[in-house]
């Protein structure tokens, strides 16, 4: 089921196919349960996203300390015409596409009178996120055909359309969330899928000093936090659990070692996590910890790394003057 299109939406202006096959309830409550009776506890970082997490989120995007969204949208805007470059004919893939800010940045270097050679495809699994951008960037750029893939980018990758010169775009640094293995897998993955011509544009948060890594995730204002413990939230509605988001802490702790952001809920006592759909209570101790999330960083040899580990060219490396975050174009 996992395999074929669920569904197609047909809109005036666009066109979305939903891959996703709805995990149901019982499997959801299964992956909690497991994940909280783990030696190290965790839930996993897909259930940030409800409605209120995926609005918190792009709070984040907007602080002062989390410095990613800022310098990757500056780095694409200042290197547009390059990275666009010339064509006949161009699909713009981009996964994990939320909201279309990033794209908008490359779709504005491009005349009016060449939309109509352009194809947009966002992916993502947030409906909302693609119905939203697809109603934004349809009024927007009269003439761009968009065909929004309602679509888990790890398992339906095989499902990219291919019918043109192709610029897979993968920013925000969301490779990062992966482990160092699957982000390998992932990269072998999409180069199998990819053909002559076809470019992939990766966004990558630079190792940095520890202290500026440590703020962006630790803002002053606290939303990163609040979106961290949202996560309960998400979980007590799926799971009917009785998790209080008081008796938490965030913790946002930087491992110099593993090169990564470590993202984990704090107990503030101990605590009996209950839930009748549950087999058995979960118990937490005073200062035991959720592990919710991995944000790795990268340097130039993770780079080079990617490209000959993948077998993709490195076309040209984007950066800013500091060195905060790379845009990496990898040509087949
Ligand atoms: N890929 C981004 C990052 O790691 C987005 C992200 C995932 C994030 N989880 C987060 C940002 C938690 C802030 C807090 O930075």
């Amino acid at each position: 089921m996992d395999y074929s299109e669920v569904s197609t939406l047909v809109h005036p202006l666009f066109r979305v196919s939903n891959f996703l096959s709805t995990q149901s309830n019982e499997d959801l409550i299964n992956e909690v349960y497991c994940g909280l009776t783990a030696k190290q506890k965790y839930i996993s970082s897909k259930f940030f996203y409800d409605e209120k997490g995926s609005s918190l989120f792009e709070e984040i995007t907007c602080l002062p300390e989390y410095y990613p969204t800022r310098i990757e949208k500056s780095i694409l805007k200042t290197n547009t015409q390059k990275i666009i470059g010339e064509f006949e004919k161009l699909d713009i893939i981009e996964l994990g596409s939320g909201d279309c800010s990033k794209i908008s940045i490359l779709l504005d270097a491009i005349p009016l009178i060449k939309m109509a050679q352009i194809h947009y495809i966002p992916v993502d699994v947030s409906e909302t996120a693609i119905l939203k951008s697809a109603d934004i960037l349809s009024l927007k750029y009269t003439g761009l055909s968009i065909h929004g893939l309602l679509a888990d980018f790890l398992k339906h990758l095989y499902q990219l359309p291919c019918d043109g010169n192709r610029l897979i775009c993968f920013f925000g640094s969301t490779i990062g969330n992966l482990d160092r293995k699957q982000s390998i897998d992932f990269l072998l993955n999409l180069k199998k899928l990819m053909l002559p011509g076809d470019r992939l544009l990766l966004g990558l948060d630079m190792v940095k000093d520890k202290q500026v890594l440590s703020n962006a995730y630790n803002d002053k204002q606290g939303v990163t936090a609040l979106f961290n413990k949202n996560i309960l939230n998400v979980v007590n509605d799926i799971a009917e659990t009785n998790f209080n988001l008081h008796n938490f802490e965030h913790l946002a702790i930087y491992n110099e070692e593993k090169e990564r952001i470590e993202m984990h809920l704090k107990a503030l006592d101990d605590l009996v996590i209950s839930s009748k759909l549950f087999p058995e209570k979960v118990l937490l101790k005073k200062g035991e910890t959720i592990h919710t999330e991995n944000s790795h960083k990268f340097s130039k040899e993770h780079i080079s790394y990617f490209g000959s580990i993948s077998g993709l060219q490195i076309k040209e490396t984007y950066t800013d003057d500091k060195q905060y975050f790379s845009v990496v174009e990898f040509e087949f």
